[in-house]
């Protein structure tokens, strides 16, 4: 061990091998029973959980806590701590104050009225209802929370909500709930499975028998059985290659596996940019400013949201990223291009108060902006932030797919709770929820299940990729660096053409590009076949998979011909509920994408024009 301890070496006690989960005795060492059925001797466990940030361990310590006999398996490709969790900051939304009138319905309405109306209202009433039971569980598992002056979590506004409810600690909520979940998950017995990376989704006639996965250490491609699979991937953001909010590697890998498997993604063309990134390169500047009072102005020093809508800077995601775009475009942003911004002004607050409730802004602006936001406001721009769309996950009771035997929690999941338009603050509140949930769900379909699926499939997958990667690296020349320009372009041309402003001009033009990028990509050979730690040939598999959800996310914009939510249309300014109060669903069958739709879910909340 090195004399720094590292997470890795922390981590080294509650991880496993694939080696060892070949092994019934080393599954058995941490489950009761070891699994059994498994034919092949091919690694196995019980559950599988693909992507370790919230939703994931949450799913994780769910199957933990209801069947302890059971072996829950987490495998990522990287660390545990490093996801877009983190990039959830300002707070999670759940009622536990109702004494001021705040209720669990009101907390659904505002969901549904910032969704657009395109949630599914059965999803959000249970949702709203399980955010409260899920701040608590946080706050007893030791989440080191903010306190009000009466000593209950102290709570803050988020945009779109008509009372305070998202309960914070300071501006890294994100980074220490997942804390607070990974402490939860190793003394709950999980088992961690690093560096792996997912490649396909297996089946056994109609159910999930496991996945394929890719060792990044070592190059091996490796079947791993499970009676049951929960997908908890995150979204896919990184289409905009240059301008988000979330991490390097958020490319959206288990939407795209399960796209490969035949299920549906969701509502692809509804993604999310947050008003307010760091101009350079995008890094979150937390809703929690705005919550706090943060104004936004332009280069006439006006606070221009008062033109936009009477809730100034706490109107829903969606109304402010429009409102600053327009407001650049309409020559009262500042500099040019990419590089051009607003301001964002927090300084009236103090320092004190920043130290204390926002500190992490202070830092990203001393970080990217070499600037102290206590002292002047900061340039911030529109950053792509968050997936509102999925794997179709139709139930919202266990979060199970179309597929038996496989879950989908958290940002890779579209069940959907967001619509169009997910409210700050209900990300982390969905991973909590949906991830209790489907690890509950996935756990009880493994405890019932008798035996592993045959592996066969899995192993001619795994036989099929390592053709595939051997193809990939036989380049002669070094052209990884094309690669790398081809994904900035990428990025461009989403940002450009897909972005906070859409036409069918922009998108028929974006259509025919992603198809070019996607022949390059295909025909691009990496000149390294060594496949230890070949990172370039992770990102070309990245790269990959975020080229094929841009296209069906590009499909979906196209045919919506509507403007709801953070999907705008300025051909089709106004929103549609005749023709599309309807989710969309793109499958791809035999190397083709097609489109089908399925009614919105209304209880209770009537659609009606949005106004705030
Ligand atoms: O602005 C933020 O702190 C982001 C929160 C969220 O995405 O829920």
């Amino acid at each position: 061990m090195s004399e720094k301890f590292t997470r890795r070496e922390f981590l080294q006690s509650a991880s496993v091998t694939l080696g060892a989960l070949a092994t019934a005795p080393a599954v058995k060492a941490f489950a009761a029973e070891a699994p059994k059925g498994n034919e092949k001797g091919l690694p196995s466990c019980d559950v599988l959980i693909v992507g370790s940030g919230g939703s994931g361990l949450r799913a994780a310590i769910a199957v933990r806590q209801n069947h302890p006999n059971l072996s829950v398996v987490v495998v990522n490709k990287g660390m545990p701590s490093r996801n877009a969790t983190c990039m959830a900051e300002g707070g999670i939304n759940g009622v536990i104050d109702f004494s001021k009138g705040d209720s669990h319905e009101l907390h659904a309405f505002d969901t549904v009225k910032g969704g657009d109306y395109l949630g599914d209202q059965d999803a959000i009433e249970n949702f709203a209802i399980k955010a409260t039971e899920a701040i608590h569980e946080l706050d007893h598992a030791g989440m080191p929370f903010n306190r009000a002056s009466d000593d209950t979590v102290a709570r803050r506004f988020a945009g779109g909500a008509k009372y305070e409810r998202c309960n914070y600690a300071a501006d890294k909520t994100g980074a220490i709930m997942m804390h607070t979940c990974l402490d939860q998950a190793i003394s709950s017995g999980v088992k961690f499975l690093l560096d792996q990376y997912l490649l396909d989704i297996s089946t056994d006639g109609d159910e999930c028998e496991g996945v394929v996965l890719l060792d990044i250490k070592t190059g091996d491609v490796t079947p791993l059985l499970a009676k049951s699979v929960v997908i908890a991937t995150g979204g896919y953001t990184r289409v905009f290659y240059n301008r988000t909010s979330v991490p390097f590697n958020a490319s959206g890998d288990g939407i795209a596996a399960a796209l490969r498997a035949g299920l549906a993604f969701k509502d692809p063309e509804m993604l999310q940019f947050h008003p307010t990134g760091v101009r350079n390169g995008g890094a979150l500047i937390t809703e929690a400013a705005r919550g706090v009072g943060g104004k936004l102005l332009n280069n006439k020093g006006e606070r221009f949201m008062s033109k936009y809508a009477a809730k100034m800077e706490l109107a829903p995601r969606d109304i402010v990223a429009r409102a600053i775009e327009t407001e650049i475009r309409e020559g009262r942003g500042f500099g040019e291009g990419m590089g051009a911004y607003v301001l964002l002004d927090v300084t009236f607050l103090g320092e004190e108060r920043i130290m204390n409730e926002l500190p992490q802004i202070r830092h990203v602006g001393e970080l990217f902006e070499n600037m102290d936001l206590v002292k002047e406001p900061i340039k911030i721009r529109p950053t792509a932030h968050y997936s509102m769309g999925g794997i179709e996950t139709a139930n919202f009771k266990d979060m199970s797919t179309t597929m038996p035997g496989l879950y989908a929690v958290g940002e890779a999941a579209c069940v959907s709770i967001h619509g169009a338009n997910r409210l700050g603050g209900n990300s982390l509140t969905d991973a909590s929820v949906t991830g209790k949930i489907g690890g509950e769900g996935a756990g009880n379909y493994a405890a019932n299940r008798a035996k592993f699926g045959s592996g066969k499939n899995a192993d001619e997958l795994a036989k099929k990729w390592r053709e595939r990667l051997k193809e990939i690296t036989s380049g002669s020349s070094n052209n990884a660096n094309e690669m790398y320009a081809l994904r900035e372009e990428f990025g461009k041309q989403n940002w450009d053409n897909m972005g906070v402003f859409r036409t069918a001009e922009k998108l028929e033009l974006l259509t025919k590009t992603l198809k070019e990028i996607q022949d390059k990509h295909a025909n691009l050979k990496l000149a390294n076949p060594n496949l230890t730690y070949n990172t370039a040939l992770i990102d070309y598999l990245e790269f990959g998979n975020l080229i094929l959800l841009a296209r069906c996310a590009c499909l979906g914009a196209l045919n919506r011909k509507e403007s709801r939510g953070s999907h705008t249309r300025e051909d089709y300014p106004k929103r549609d509920d005749v023709n599309f109060l309807k989710h969309t669903l793109v499958k791809i069958k035999d190397g083709e994408f097609t489109v089908d739709y399925k009614d919105v879910v209304i209880t209770k909340f009537k659609p009606v024009e949005r106004k705030y």
